[in-house]
């Protein structure tokens, strides 16, 4: 019997545009019509029941009248929907429709859309091309950019995904003032996280403009927009696939996504990784790379944000030690942690290392010194 070599390497060029603006649905239009998607004229709008009415309905009208068949997938707001079921619900739903493989997906909402559609997107018809239009701080800040998709199962969040990076990223800064306080909070969470791992400078400026970006200033939500951007793109562009630098971008999540489980997503995102970012701040002192001043420092950025730093009363404890052990970045059983490092840095264990592994007694600690 014989042996043959298949022969696949393969160059890619997933580079894409992140463009930031006030109302942007014209420029998605344009991009669309020169090309964006290639000559795909079925356009599958993915959004949820929140942003159906505030962007989904219009932008199907818009791409309707410029000669695009487009049609609205739509399921219900939240991160307790961001499920394989949700996701079969409306691949369903997209195929009865006529959708295949000469299709392109729009994902037009928060965090929870974009994971959910780019995961879809990834699969559908073996893959068919996706852009963001995020409308939300926190996809803004963190979820439409840099291509992780997932969705939840009932063990905890993002464990089914994949790397499926957008031909472009829109993120309109208008959308913003359709929030909720709530959801505001929740994505300076990750400007936060942001702040704390990249650039004390920015720290400083999140300290002084807390006050314009919870009024949703203009000038000031379009500072942070692109400062989020450049900093999340600048780890992508090093670390894709998260073998190395990309974990700092996980800084708060080991305690965050843990605790999002476990309150039974009653916590939004961005205030679960809130009190994670105050866990590992704890650890942080512990080990030497904060002092207590800017550890304090932080917990009342994230208050003045409007965002908690202490373990919710309903929250079992020891129910939350063990579910850190579902963190993707739990290694030959041992949980591992990113470490800040002063407020605009973090830690670099050794060379392209940037989490430590911490002893289940250590984690109990900082779960328990929390208030
Ligand atoms: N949200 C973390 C990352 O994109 O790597």
């Amino acid at each position: 019997m014989g042996v043959f070599q298949v022969e696949l390497k393969r160059v890619v060029d997933d580079s894409y545009e992140i463009e930031i603006g006030f109302g942007l649905e014209e420029k998605l239009l344009t991009d669309l019509q020169n090309g964006l998607l290639g000559n795909r004229k079925k356009l599958a709008l993915i959004t949820d029941s929140n942003v159906k009415s505030l962007y989904g309905d219009k932008l199907r009208e818009m791409l309707l009248a410029a000669g695009f068949q487009a049609e609205l997938f739509v399921f219900e707001a939240g991160e307790r929907q961001k499920t394989r079921e949700t996701q079969a619900r409306l691949e369903d739903e997209m195929l009865a429709a006529g959708c295949r493989r000469d299709c392109g997906v729009i994902a037009v909402g928060g965090g929870v859309v974009t994971d959910l559609a780019g995961f879809l997107a990834g699969t559908f018809a073996r893959g068919v091309p996706f852009v963001n239009y995020a409308t939300t701080l926190l996809s803004a800040a963190d979820a439409s950019v840099g291509g992780k998709t997932a969705v939840d199962t009932p063990l905890a969040t993002n464990l089914i995904g994949l790397f499926n990076q957008p031909k472009k990223v829109y993120l309109d800064v208008n959308a913003w003032k359709t929030l909720p306080k709530r959801q505001i909070s929740s994505g300076l969470a990750e400007t936060i996280k942001h702040a704390c791992i990249a650039r004390p400078g920015f720290f400083a400026y999140l300290e002084e403009h807390m006050e314009a970006l919870l009024a949703c200033d203009p000038a000031a939500c379009a500072y942070i927009a692109e400062e989020n951007c450049r900093i999340k793109y600048q780890v992508v562009m090093q670390d894709e696939r998260e073998s190395g630098l990309r974990e700092v971008l996980n800084l708060g999540h080991t305690v965050g996504r843990a605790i999002e489980t476990v309150s039974g997503y009653g916590l939004l995102h961005g205030e679960a990784v809130s009190i994670g970012l105050a866990a590992q701040a704890l650890l942080a002192e512990r080990l030497g790379f904060l002092t207590a001043e800017e550890r304090h420092r932080l917990l009342a950025l994230l208050e003045k944000a409007g965002l908690p730093t202490a373990i919710p009363p309903k929250i079992d404890r020891e129910a939350l030690v063990q579910k850190l052990y579902t963190d993707k970045k739990v290694r030959d059983g041992r949980l591992r942690c990113v470490v800040q490092k002063g407020l605009g840095n973090v830690v670099e264990f050794s060379p392209g290392v940037f989490s430590t592994p911490v002893e289940e007694q250590t984690a109990r600690e900082m779960i328990f010194s929390l208030p």
